[in-house]
């Protein structure tokens, strides 16, 4: 990515900043951070909440394999037009909001998701729509699947918790700010 391309997605988020919450895209290391846990090798359905920019929907699609489907769920129309016009066949990109995950995988015939990767500002979500989403998450995935969610602070450590019993905690400073990963396996 080039420095102006960052330059032009920092000044997005910060337009957005209610519903982003944050001011530059994730970096290469946070990404892999995030990534880490899937085997891309077996997943045929992943989900990604808050794709923003694309960044993580470009690495996610670089891994999967060919008969795979990402279901990229996005809120802002300006970033929903951009992940459209990544033009791959695997990926299908959603208007709507992470609360209602369930509905737009039925939608298109789609039980659950192998993994669940997430962007979204859960610290700045109001709580009751942050427990719907946590709870739309939690009946989304699979048995043995794997949720995986950036924050800049451990606000809502308790939120993942309370959902999801087997949690691991990350952290990575080669981000713009730092950052916390939870990964959550589905039990
Ligand atoms: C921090 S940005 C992430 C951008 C990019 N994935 C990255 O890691 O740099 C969070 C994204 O979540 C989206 N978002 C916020 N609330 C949402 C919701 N309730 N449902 C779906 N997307 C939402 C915002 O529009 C924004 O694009």
């Amino acid at each position: 990515m080039s420095d102006w391309s960052r330059w032009s997605d920092s000044l997005r988020f910060l337009k957005n900043i209610r519903t982003s919450g944050t001011i530059a895209p994730s970096s290469k290391f946070l990404i892999d951070r995030m990534l880490s846990p899937i085997d891309f090798s077996a997943a045929q359905c992943i989900v990604e909440l808050g794709p923003g920019n694309g960044c993580v929907t470009r690495t996610l699609l670089s891994r999967m394999r060919e008969n795979s489907v990402l279901v990229c769920i996005e809120v802002n129309s300006e970033f929903i037009l951009e992940l459209e016009s990544l033009q791959d066949p695997r990926l299908r990109v959603i208007s709507c909001c992470a609360s209602t995950i369930s509905e737009a995988l039925n939608k298109m015939g789609i039980e659950k998701a192998d993994h669940v990767v997430s962007s979204l500002p859960l610290a700045i979500l109001q709580g009751t729509l942050r427990d719907k989403i946590l709870s739309s998450v939690d009946s989304t995935l699979k048995d043995g699947g794997c949720y995986t969610q950036y924050q800049y602070s451990l606000n809502n450590f308790s939120d993942v918790k309370s959902v999801f019993k087997n949690v691991t905690l990350g952290f990575t400073l080669r981000n713009v700010p730092p950052a916390f990963v939870y990964q959550c396996i589905k039990s």
